[in-house]
């Protein structure tokens, strides 16, 4: 768990620290704030333009460009599920359809957010997924259902 779940004046702080001795500190900073507070807020991207100099529109640019940069957090957690080919000659397809299936019941309903991703690194392991940031392999369809169990517990 991150100390820093808001934009704030120490988190700003905190990362200017961190990075500020570091040569293409954009991308780092933006995963950092991503990581923390599930989206890259106006104030926090108001802020990398003044400490980096850049512009907002080379920054804006970044983080459309990155599927993983988000504007607002939605709420939802996020399941990456890797559609690479190892991963799919491994089953990938199949598990993302039981995923979907398994999440559209009335329990699960519109709390999780299926990505696809272009493999994890972890293709030896493969069907592969990432669930609230942790890496998964040899996801079956009930080993599937343990981390939703699981996840569900520590969310609670
Ligand atoms: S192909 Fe899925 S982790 Fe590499």
């Amino acid at each position: 768990m991150s100390a820093f779940d808001e934009w704030s004046d120490n988190f700003a702080t905190h990362l200017y620290e961190k990075y500020k001795n570091t040569k293409g500190a954009l991308l780092p900073i933006l995963h950092e704030i991503q990581d923390c507070l599930g989206c890259i807020p106006h104030a926090a991207v108001l802020h990398i333009c003044d400490s980096l100099n850049l512009s907002k529109a080379e920054v804006d640019g970044v983080i459309s460009f990155y599927h993983d940069f988000r504007r607002e957090n939605d709420g939802r957690f996020e399941i990456k599920v890797c559609r690479a080919e190892a991963c799919q000659a491994a089953g990938s397809e199949e598990l993302v359809s039981y995923i979907q299936n398994r999440l559209s019941q009335a329990e699960t309903q519109g709390t999780f957010r299926i990505e696809p991703v272009y493999c994890l690194g972890n293709c030896a392991l493969s069907p592969s997924l990432m669930m609230d940031g942790k890496l998964h392999g040899r996801v079956s369809p009930e080993r599937f259902d343990r981390l939703l169990t699981l996840q569900r517990t520590e969310s609670a």
